[in-house]
């Protein structure tokens, strides 16, 4: 009798159940991933992910690290450092005569918005990110529609990406820069994000920006930049002495802006897919888009603490923070061997 009963209350349940997952699929029939994603999410309670950078479940190593407090961009509100931060800053390019930042940055703000949108996580928002650098280890990948797929798409520097789509993809939301490394952005949709290393590069992009009237850094540098001023964005010096303190340990003199740029990611973003850090298969640092004819393994991380770098992106592979693609082993041949 009461088995009987149990046999029928377990019945009852297993209907309900499907029933309400017929109906939760006939919600989301475009995307039937959406149900699994879904269901994950409400055990996970963070992100509509398959899996969320912030999960429950973190490693200590992980969660002592990530400091969703920091200002990752300098706006209008928080663009006062402390003097800790400020002189940190003022030794990484050791600059001589620097003008008066919060007037500086009172120009800036004139020039650009100096609002901060990206802070929008949410138990309902899958929000996607593919870091591109600019390894070697991108040629012949084919990496390219995965890359495109992510809503976000970083790249860093001299990136480009004409005629190289099929391995590094063609979208870019976030192209991040220093006047030193600058380029034009094709897209009026794409966001410029300024690394900035001294005083003289937040003078740089309002001038860039606006008369073109600065020419000169430690070099040449682009006097005028095209880019959509309304979606300039600059990484706020608190967030670059922290990627240097908390996640290199102090390594290197200062972060190198693929490695900021990752870490940037970690906190924008619920899932981050990274692509083209590191050496190429034999150990070569070049760009995917140089030929390296001599097939030199040549190493010029300069200021920057390449090797750790690239540990902590391997840690945090390990742990399943960020997934890590690191190119495709093809047998030797000459073209790849460049
Ligand atoms: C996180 O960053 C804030 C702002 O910089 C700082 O005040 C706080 O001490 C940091 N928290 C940890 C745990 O380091
Ligand atoms: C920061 O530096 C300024 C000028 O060097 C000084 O007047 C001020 O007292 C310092 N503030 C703190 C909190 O140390
Ligand atoms: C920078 O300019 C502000 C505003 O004009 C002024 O109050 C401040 O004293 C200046 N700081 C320095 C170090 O000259
Ligand atoms: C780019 O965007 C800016 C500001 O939103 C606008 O003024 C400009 O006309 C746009 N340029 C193109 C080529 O669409
Ligand atoms: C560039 O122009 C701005 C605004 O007109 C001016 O304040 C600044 O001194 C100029 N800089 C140089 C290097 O000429
Ligand atoms: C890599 O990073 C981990 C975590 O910070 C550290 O414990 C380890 O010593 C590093 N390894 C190397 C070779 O730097």
């Amino acid at each position: 009798m009461l088995c009987q009963k149990r046999k029928k209350h377990t019945l009852g349940v297993m209907l309900f159940i499907v029933s309400f997952s017929m109906f939760l699929f006939s919600c989301t029939l475009h995307n039937p991933s959406l149900l699994f994603n879904r269901s994950l999410r409400i055990a996970a309670g963070r992100c509509a992910c398959q899996r969320c950078i912030m999960a429950p479940e973190d490693d200590s190593w992980f969660s002592d690290k990530l400091n969703h407090s920091v200002h990752l961009l300098l706006t209008r509100t928080n663009s006062e450092l402390s003097n800790e931060t400020y002189r940190w800053w003022q030794w990484l390019q050791s600059e001589r005569n620097p003008a008066n930042l919060s007037v500086v940055v009172d120009k800036l703000f004139q020039v650009i918005p100096g609002e901060d949108d990206l802070m929008d996580s949410s138990p309902s928002r899958c929000r996607t990110c593919s870091v591109v650098g600019n390894s070697g280890n991108l040629r012949s990948s084919g990496y390219g529609p995965q890359i495109d797929a992510a809503e976000i798409v970083i790249r860093i520097n001299q990136a480009l990406t004409e005629g190289f789509e099929e391995d590094v993809g063609r979208k870019t939301t976030h192209h991040v820069m220093y006047p030193e490394s600058a380029l034009d952005l094709k897209s009026n949709s794409t966001a410029l994000v300024l690394a900035p290393f001294k005083i003289l590069d937040l003078e740089w992009i309002i001038s860039a920006l606006t008369n073109g009237n600065i020419t000169y850094t430690y070099m040449p540098v682009m006097p005028r930049i095209q880019a959509n001023k309304n979606k300039v964005l600059v990484y706020n010096p608190a967030f670059l002495k922290y990627v240097h303190e908390v996640w290199l340990d102090g390594h290197g003199r200062y972060p190198s802006t693929g490695f900021i740029s990752l870490i940037f990611a970690l906190h924008i973003c619920d899932e981050v897919n990274v692509f083209g850090f590191g050496a190429d298969r034999f150990g070569n640092w070049h760009h995917y888009w140089e030929e390296n004819l001599l097939g030199q393994a040549f190493r010029q991380t300069g200021v920057h603490d390449g090797d750790y770098e690239y540990n902590i992106t391997q840690v945090l592979s390990n742990k399943g923070k960020i997934r890590l693609f690191k190119g495709v082993n093809r047998p030797l041949t000459m073209e790849w061997a460049d």
